[in-house]
């Protein structure tokens, strides 16, 4: 019986990962289910899994949501404030941690279960954006086991033997997919315009907000290769990008002999879930099986650097190194959060981000500290150009 804490349950991929354990009650128990500030729907998800711990990280105590927990989920105890994510994530009663908390506020908690020496499953790619030489040297020295839950990390795993690079004589490069999302065929003049509603209707993959503004702006990518650079010791020009609209084939691998290996499901974030929960056993996702030739046809084109600037910003940050990819994501965080607000245009989230990387120069990032300060001075450098940029609007 695998004891799973699971950061973000009130969110997509929480939603997702409930709905595969909930399948299989002989080989998982929930120990912990963490929102942030999602009360009702917290103590709902408690009173059916019934965890020993709910967290709400965002909220302070509550004597009323504690008893309202207490009557729902006998059994349940309710924790408060952001320093109860780490006490769940490193609980001796717990095996597995899966990260599906959104941003930058899922570092503090990841590092901790790493250095706690769990089996960490990770969502949250923004941590190994942030910090991937911590969390990666954090991993090889308590013994922690890293398992990509990303779809197309996760079908790289998939593809490499025991999930790791087999070294430069063999691998020749990894080619991540990527939708184009809901804008890959808008005319460019009309992407100035296109609001938050439009930027979150994904073709294929229903997520949450943010990750969805990523995906339309194929920032997503972006932090993805950086995230396959850390996880699998690739160097960025071993680390390609295509254009696959079907989102069928989640990534492949092609070897020095000239063979590709690819991973293909129906994009169903169950899938990889699925596979890092149970591994390397195979398990029940609940996913429909694939139908090839109702599928038709699977397409791959280059990605179009005008339409996707933020692509180009992140393998600019991951050359640059440092501290740089830290700024280009909390630049990001900042940048999208405006737009979802309607306070930034949906083209502006990449120039907002570029005036950060100009503005907050890298440094390395030799101590978690470094990477801290430059998260900070990056969301203030993006949030006064977001403000400079309304004022100019107005
Ligand atoms: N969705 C996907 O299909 C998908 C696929 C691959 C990777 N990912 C990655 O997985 C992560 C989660 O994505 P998602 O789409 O599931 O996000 P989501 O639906 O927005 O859910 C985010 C979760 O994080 C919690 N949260 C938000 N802000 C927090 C904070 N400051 N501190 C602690 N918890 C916080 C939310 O709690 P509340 O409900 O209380 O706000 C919620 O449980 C992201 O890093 C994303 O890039 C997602």
């Amino acid at each position: 019986m695998k004891r799973l804490t699971l950061l973000g349950a009130t969110g997509s991929v929480g939603a997702s990962t409930l709905d595969v354990v909930a399948r299989h009650p002989d080989r998982y128990r929930v120990f912990a289910l963490t929102a942030h500030r999602s009360a009702e729907a917290l103590i709902a998800l408690a009173a059916r899994h019934r965890p020993r711990y709910a967290v709400l990280s965002g909220l302070a105590e509550d004597a009323t949501l504690r008893r309202r927990c207490a009557e729902a989920a006998p059994g349940t105890e309710l924790l408060f404030g952001a320093e109860a994510l780490e006490t769940v994530a490193t609980a001796t009663d717990c095996d597995a941690v899966l990260g599906a908390i959104v941003g930058a506020a899922g570092l503090a908690p990841t590092i901790a279960a790493v250095r706690a020496g769990k089996q960490v499953l990770l969502a949250n790619k923004e941590v190994l954006v942030m910090a991937g030489p911590f969390v990666m040297r954090a991993a090889a020295q308590s013994g922690a086991t890293l398992l990509p839950i990303d779809s197309e990390h996760n079908a790289v795993f998939q593809c490499l033997p025991g999930g790791r690079n087999p070294g430069t004589a063999a691998l020749r490069r990894i080619v991540l997919t990527a939708s184009g999302g809901p804008f890959r065929t808008e005319p460019l003049e009309r992407l100035e315009q296109v609001t938050p509603a439009q930027a979150c209707a994904h073709p294929n993959w229903a997520m949450g907000r943010k990750i969805s503004v990523d995906s339309a702006t194929m920032m997503n990518k972006g932090l993805e290769v950086i995230e396959a650079h850390w996880l699998f010791d690739a160097p960025p020009e071993a680390i390609e990008v295509l254009v696959h609209p079907q989102s069928i084939v989640h990534s492949l691998v092609e070897y020095a002999d000239g063979s590709m290996l690819a991973q293909l499901s129906h994009p169903d974030m169950r899938v990889p879930i699925a596979h890092a929960l149970g591994y390397p056993e195979r398990i029940v996702s609940g996913a429909r099986a694939l139908d090839l030739a109702a599928v038709g046809g699977l397409t791959f084109e280059r990605p179009d650097l005008r339409r996707f600037p933020c692509l180009a910003l992140a393998y600019a940050a991951l050359r640059e190194g440092g501290t740089a990819p830290a700024v280009l994501n909390a630049a990001n965080e900042t940048a999208v959060e405006a737009f979802l607000a309607g306070r930034l245009r949906f083209t502006a989230i990449a120039r907002a981000i570029a005036h950060a990387l100009d503005a907050v120069p890298a440094t390395p990032a030799d101590t978690l500290a470094a990477v801290l300060e430059a998260d900070a001075r990056a969301r203030r450098a993006a949030a006064d150009w977001v403000a400079r940029a309304g004022a100019a609007a107005a």
